[in-house]
């Protein structure tokens, strides 16, 4: 279970296992111990071993950006929960809006995912977020239900403590156009609702609910303080130890 508020690191293609080792020296100093649990982050999974080794113990989590359903076989270049599990990872990330985009990975495929690394163990913090296009044809909301929706399926959701998810409008990610805070708070209550509508309102609260997308020291503090916002999912700050410990400091 992911504690509240989670502030996430996402490096996407960057640091390597030097650089790993190098980012935590810098970090974990940076970082009052009370605050640790509720950081995490997400190296390219060649740097994952070098991520846990590094930490050692210091109580920050460590998640796997992508993973593949199967358990072993012949699937190459493909990794699985329990070789994540393995390696240092506790989280995944899944359904990443590069993954689905870039990637063409599809609803059924990011739910796929999502529910092997939960039977294998791993809290998956879930991605979901419209394009541009489709929040100006005012259908953000159905979007992101359509994404979210695919990974209750038929046979209901996965228990709210293997679960969080995170909001990123495509249309803000790399791209220095954060949505507002107001943007995230309708977006995060409609995330709410949906959760409620499986979970119930007592148990859905257990689902932290993230923001990403352009997420800087500049803004973190006003989203942060966003109704309906429970932590931060950061790509581009997310890789210098000293902006990332700010915002964490924030939190
Ligand atoms: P940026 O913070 O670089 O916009 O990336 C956001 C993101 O995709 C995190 O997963």
């Amino acid at each position: 279970m992911l504690r509240a508020p989670v502030i996430a690191g996402n490096w996407k293609l960057n640091h390597g296992p030097s650089a790993t080792t190098e980012f935590f020296e810098s970090l974990i100093p940076r970082l009052p111990e009370e605050i640790r649990g509720t950081v995490a982050v997400f190296p390219p999974s060649v740097s994952l071993s070098a991520a846990k080794r590094a930490l050692a113990g210091a109580g920050i989590r460590l998640g796997v950006q992508n993973l593949y359903w199967e358990p072993s076989g012949a699937f190459t270049g493909e990794i699985s929960p329990a070789l994540a599990m393995d390696a240092g990872a506790t989280l995944a990330l899944v359904g990443h809006s590069e993954r689905r985009h870039l990637f063409g990975e599809t609803d059924r495929e990011a739910a796929r995912k999502a529910w092997a690394a939960i039977e294998a163990g791993l809290t998956v913090v879930f991605c979901v977020g419209e394009t541009l296009e489709e929040r100006d044809a005012g259908r953000a909301f159905e979007v992101v239900e359509r994404q979210f929706e695919a990974l209750v399926g038929e046979d209901g959701p996965p228990s709210p403590e293997a679960l969080a998810v995170a909001y990123e409008p495509v249309w803000a990610i790399g791209t220095g156009r954060t949505a507002s805070p107001a943007d995230a708070t309708d977006m995060h209550r409609h995330i709410h609702s949906l959760l409620s509508r499986h979970y119930g309102a007592g148990n859905a609260g257990l689902v932290p609910i993230l923001y990403g997308g352009s997420v800087k020291p500049e803004n973190a503090a006003e989203l942060l303080a966003a109704p309906g916002v429970d932590g931060l999912l950061i790509g581009g700050a997310s890789l210098d130890p000293v902006s990332f410990a700010a915002i964490c400091g924030m939190a």
